[in-house]
């Protein structure tokens, strides 16, 4: 495994749909970056996506796991196969950069924390928002204490997938490989909410399956208490009329409000802190337009802290401690659907 400042560090993909590509371009805009080989186990797929973007193919992730030419594995399968796939990754000595949800349950979220971490190989996880230009600047005022006492905040994803969308791929809107709404799409804005709020103290919500014929939910709303006094609240929709509308995100303290909107929380909508005039005047000229899709920017930034993360021997920015937050937050609101009892924090699972 490679960890020299000056090699070029060498990607796998594991899963060629969607999101790999994404995957595949951040690797391709970074210079000292190389996909050596990807795996699906789709063979057209897996050639096909070797052939538009480089390396070699294969249709068993296993295969792809015992090349010696491969330093990080990027994972972008169905969300049930994350931490299996992950943790084989791990014991094979890879460094592993998992999509969300990291895992679908907290037991195999820590297993495939404790791999990495008996392997000695880094964990990043895929919450690639985090690197909007919006949020940063968002964590930035909180973390110089610019709202003073936190009082409330929101995260809304109010999207658009139909039926054509969840009959796309068989293990979409399932319980164990996908989860609904709040799972899928809603994970990353519950991820920015727990960031600047944590932790959570606990949880009350609801799901139901309204408008799509899947399994899981496709509207989800939940309250969040935190242990700092503040309270969140989560609303997540994949039945929106008739397109994407918004995922925005809400900061609310004594001295500042921020809202973060737009389609994947890029555009600041609000940027409220005493004297600041013309902090918002600059704000607002500078950010960034609306990305072509919900996926954003952030994922070549994400990758290329990865890449920091392992030559400098640091923890990636999004650890896998760090991406179980949301993780258990959802699965706290599941907890709730099912007993309809609030749940306290840390959710422990049967
Ligand atoms: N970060 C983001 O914004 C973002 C966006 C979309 C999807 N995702 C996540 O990425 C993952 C994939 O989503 P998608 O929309 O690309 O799905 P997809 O169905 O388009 O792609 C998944 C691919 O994995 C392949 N696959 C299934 N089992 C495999 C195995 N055992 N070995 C190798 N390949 C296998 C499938 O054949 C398919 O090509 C999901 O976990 C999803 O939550 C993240």
């Amino acid at each position: 495994m490679r960890t020299d400042k000056t090699d070029t560090l060498r990607f796998g993909i594991i899963g060629c749909g969607r999101i790999a590509l994404k995957h595949a371009e951040a690797i391709s805009s970074i210079a000292d970056a190389e996909l050596t080989a990807v795996c699906d186990i789709i063979p057209e797929r897996a050639l096909e996506f070797a052939q538009k973007y480089g390396g070699s193919s294969c249709t068993d992730y296993h295969e792809l796991l015992e090349r010696e030419d491969i330093d990080i594995v990027t994972i972008a399968t169905p969300s049930g196969l994350h931490a299996g796939i992950g943790t084989a990754a791990a014991r094979a000595g890879k460094h592993v950069l998992v999509e969300k949800p990291m895992a679908m349950t907290l037991k195999t979220a820590d297993a495939l924390i404790e791999a990495c971490r008996t392997a000695g190989v880094k964990l990043g996880v895929i919450h690639q928002n985090r690197f909007n230009k919006s949020i940063k600047l968002l964590r930035q005022a909180l973390e110089s204490g610019r709202f003073g006492r936190l009082t409330h905040g929101q995260a809304a994803v109010r999207w658009n997938r139909d039926d054509n969308y969840y009959s796309q791929a068989p293990w979409r809107g399932t319980k164990l490989q996908d989860g609904g709404v709040l799972m899928n799409q809603s994970i990353h804005n519950i991820d920015l909410l727990q960031w600047m709020f944590g932790p959570v103290e606990s949880v009350f919500g609801y799901t139901a399956t309204n408008l799509r014929k899947i399994e899981m939910e496709d509207v989800g709303a939940a309250v969040l208490k935190f242990k700092n006094g503040a309270i969140g609240l989560i609303e997540a929709a994949s039945t929106i009329y008739p397109k994407n509308i918004e995922e925005t995100l809400n900061v609310f303290g004594e001295t500042g409000s921020v809202i973060v909107g737009g389609i994947a929380v890029n555009r600041i909508e609000a940027w409220e802190f005493p004297g600041g005039e013309a902090e918002k005047q600059e704000i607002f000229e500078a950010q960034e337009s609306d990305p072509p899709n919900v996926y954003g920017f952030g994922h070549r930034e994400l990758f290329l802290d990865m890449m920091r993360a392992i030559r400098e021997q640091r923890e990636p920015a999004i650890p896998g401690e760090e991406g179980r937050k949301a993780v258990e937050i959802i699965l706290a609101v599941y907890r709730c659907q099912e007993t309809g009892q609030a749940v306290t924090l840390p959710l422990l699972e049967d």
